[in-house]
This record gives structure tokens, sequence and C-alpha cells, in this order.
């Protein structure tokens, strides 16, 4: 099916992205209000110069930090400065789907290494080099699958100072974390102290006149639309 509309939302994405990264952005809304399909049309339209890493934790079961690693990367044959070097060197956006490429070796490292910080410190050095040739924006999907994770101390509160460190203090990569748990926000922003370093897009479902307007499109007569629009 065609994307349709999400026009202001894909505004003000698409001005995030032109600037350089300052703030973590949390994108939500009820569920299936379509804020997975916003960030793929937003990925879609952006210009060749930028580099995208999209992890989606939907459907992933995730119970403890080795879990939480292994869905952040994805293995690719090759030594990892040829793989940087392929990232920079691409002339069409990296689309990941799958997360962040590097090679096997390196995800062994970062396995006999317990430490959280160890991960967060290559994340940094591999970012640092991409984001040199290239606009870097990392977004995370289903956020919620992590909330009640802990290592030594909480996956989150780490997660988001890395995620502070990438975007107000370094400004290497933009940031944007996809939830429809509004409670688990909330306590992000608290546990994770983001106040005046995160910032919001709501993605809500369709109003009245955009439903209409998406329905003509696909062919229903306008009895058939207030009809679906009263079941609603
Ligand atoms: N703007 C749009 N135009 C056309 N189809 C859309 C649009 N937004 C969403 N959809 C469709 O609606 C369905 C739900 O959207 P999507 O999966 O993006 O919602 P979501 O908010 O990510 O849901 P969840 O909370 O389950 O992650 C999908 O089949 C998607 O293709
Ligand atoms: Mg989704």
């Amino acid at each position: 099916m065609e994307f349709h509309d999400r026009e202001k939302e894909l505004k003000r994405l698409m001005r995030i992205a032109e600037f350089e990264p300052h703030t973590i952005y949390f994108i939500f809304g009820p569920i299936n209000s379509g804020k997975t399909a916003l960030i793929q049309e937003f990925i879609r339209r952006l210009p060749e110069d930028f580099a995208v890493f999209y992890v989606n934790l939907r459907g992933k079961f995730i119970t403890d930090y080795h879990d939480f690693v292994r869905m952040l990367f994805r293995f690719e044959s090759g030594r990892l400065e040829e793989i940087l070097k392929g990232i920079v060197k691409s002339s069409t956006k990296f689309l990941s789907m799958k997360g962040i490429p590097v090679p096997e070796d390196v995800i062994d490292l970062i396995f006999t290494k317990k430490r959280t910080e160890d991960v967060f410190e290559f994340l940094e050095e591999y970012i640092s080099r991409v984001a040199r040739d290239k606009r870097l924006i990392l977004i995370l999907d289903e956020l919620q699958v992590i909330k009640d994770i802990r290592i030594d101390g909480m996956l989150i509160y780490k997660l988001f100072n890395f995620f502070i460190r990438l975007t107000k203090e370094l400004h290497l990569c933009h940031v944007f974390c996809l939830t429809s748990d509004i409670l688990f926000v909330e306590r992000i922003y608290n546990t994770a102290m983001l106040h005046g370093r995160a910032d919001y897009i709501i993605v809500d479902d369709f109003n009245f006149e955009t439903t209409k307007e998406f329905l003509r499109k696909y062919g229903f007569s306008d009895d058939e639309i207030s009809l679906e629009i009263l079941w609603r």
C-alpha cells in the first residue's frame, strides 16, 4: 500500500535531520498508529549522504545483556576497516534493517568482556568514524522490549546515557526511539534524567478528515466511508 499523508510529521523529522544532533527523540503513539511506517518513509526520503542504522526489537526475546548486544549488531564478512569503508563509500543510504554490521571477531570480543561500557565505547568509536563522512541516524524500534532488563544496573539508564553522549555532548548521531508504551517513556525520562535532553513526536491515529481522504483514495464511496468511520 502506498504511504499516505503524515506530511507534518515527515517535515518535522526532516528538519531535525538537517541540523546537528543535539536531542534524543521519542516517537510514540498508540499501537498500530503508523510509527514504523512513518520512520520507513522518512528513511526513504533522506538524501544520500545519510547512513541509517535501524534496529527493530519486535518479537525479539531479550532477557539479558547478551541478547541485547546480539540484537544491536549483525555479522558481516571482512575486516572492520573494510566494513567501515564500505558504509562511507556507499552512495545509497546504508539502510541496515538488522543491526550494525561488524565482523565476527568484534562480536566475540564484546561477548568475552562483560562490561556494558565496552560495547558503548566500541560503538562510540565506530559511530565517530562513520560520522566523519556521513550524517548518521540510529533508530531503535519497539524499545519497550528491553524495559525490564537489568545488567550491572539498569540497561536503560546506561543506554540513554550513551544516547545523550551521541547527541547532546558529541553531536555525532541522531537518535530516534519508537514505542507505543507511554508509561515506559515516562519512566525513562525520570530514571535516565532526560529533562532537557530529549523531545518527542506523537504519531496519533489518523483524524476523521485524513481517514476519509485515505479511504477515498482506495475507492470507498462516501456512504461506505461514513459507515467505516462510525465503526472505528
Ligand atoms: N501513513 C500510512 N499510509 C499507509 N499505510 C500506513 C500508514 N501508516 C501506517 N500504515 C499501515 O498501517 C499498519 C500499521 O502501521 P505500523 O506498523 O507502522 O504501526 P506502528 O505504530 O508501528 O504499530 P506498533 O505499535 O504495533 O509498532 C501497517 O500495515 C502500515 O503499513
Ligand atoms: Mg511499529
